[in-house]
């Protein structure tokens, strides 16, 4: 049983395999093969979402199986039933599993309580679904129209994420950064760095670092391929507000510092945004801000990331 619960969870051919797959997908949408026929998948959010629900939602109906939408709170998983209970109960309706939860050690148990493939819709630890389209909105620009070429494009690339240097979304750089042979310079406020859990993961996968982190944002910019940032207050950080505000104030993506990355350097954010806050909007709306491609392409992606892992159950 294969379950895509974060960056490492496919080897290099398989990322490759699924970049070439979600291109097909984008220019051939509507006439893509019915991958999860009479097939029933399960979305089970216990956090906000408006890209994740809608593009795995419309993708499971484009790929020919019937999307299941259940919110946490309307289950009995919160009202005491176990995980893995709700797993086994579940493994006898539904053929997959889509989950966006806070501990990611929910979807480890889920993963391994059920008998289908389970995948991250985001944790508090990672959002392999949106790198991964990251990746792929990226390799779009550096190989255009060439998607075999898309994997090898990206390495050796120099990335920058500032901001909240130890959410999810930079977590997921650091993993599948590392995985993919990207530098990754992330820059943010002291006390932000990469912690514990990304950094055991790293090692338990057998990858060396290609992560540094600095509190100067403009070390980390200067010759960047891409810049990209992620909100300041992620779901579940509304109590550090304030302080969060105050302390990432220098780490804004604004023209002066998108003037330091290379002059072809794109950025990028997985959305949704506060402009004016981690991004100027002037930045966020300007011509090296491709942003609604990569909202765009969680849908294409996606599509190929299920239909991956319905071919190899
Ligand atoms: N980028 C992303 O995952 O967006 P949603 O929270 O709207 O799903
Ligand atoms: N880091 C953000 C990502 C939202 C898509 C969060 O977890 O809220």
């Amino acid at each position: 049983m294969r379950h895509f619960l974060k960056e490492t969870d496919f080897t290099a051919a398989e990322t490759a395999e699924v970049f070439v797959r979600a291109a097909r997908m984008k220019s051939g949408r509507g006439t893509e093969s019915p991958a999860l026929a009479r097939q029933s998948w399960g979305l089970l959010f216990f956090k906000k979402s408006t890209r994740t629900r809608v593009s795995f939602q419309v993708g499971v109906h484009e790929l020919g199986g019937q999307p299941v939408m259940l919110n946490a709170d309307d289950m009995q998983i919160s009202r005491g039933e176990t995980v893995a209970d709700t797993a086994r109960v579940l493994s006898r309706y539904l053929h997959g599993m889509v989950i966006r939860c806070h501990e990611h050690s929910l979807l480890e148990e889920f993963a391994a309580s059920g008998s289908m493939p389970v995948v991250n819709a985001l944790s508090d630890f990672l959002h392999p679904c949106q790198f991964l389209t990251d990746m792929f909105t990226l390799a779009e620009r550096l190989a255009p129209g060439r998607p075999e070429a898309y994997l090898d494009s990206l390495r050796g690339r120099k990335v920058a994420f500032l901001g909240d240097t130890a959410c999810n979304m930079a977590n997921s750089f650091v993993l599948g950064g590392a995985a993919l042979g990207l530098e990754v310079a992330l820059a943010g406020p002291a006390g932000y760095e990469p912690g514990e859990q990304v950094r055991a993961q790293l090692k338990k996968d057998g990858l060396a670092p290609t992560f540094s982190f600095s509190v100067d944002p403009a070390a980390a910019v200067k010759g960047a391929d891409m810049v990209y940032t992620d909100v300041w207050v992620s779901m579940g950080m509304e109590a550090e507000k304030a302080e969060r505000l105050r302390t990432m104030q220098p780490y804004q993506v604004n023209q002066k510092l998108m003037s330091l990355a290379k002059p072809s350097a794109w950025f990028m954010h997985c959305l949704p945004a506060h402009p004016g806050e981690e991004v100027s909007a002037d930045v966020l709306q300007g011509p090296r801000s491709i942003v609604f491609d990569q909202a765009e392409n969680r849908l294409h992606v996606q599509k190929a990331v299920l239909a991956h892992l319905a071919s190899s159950r």
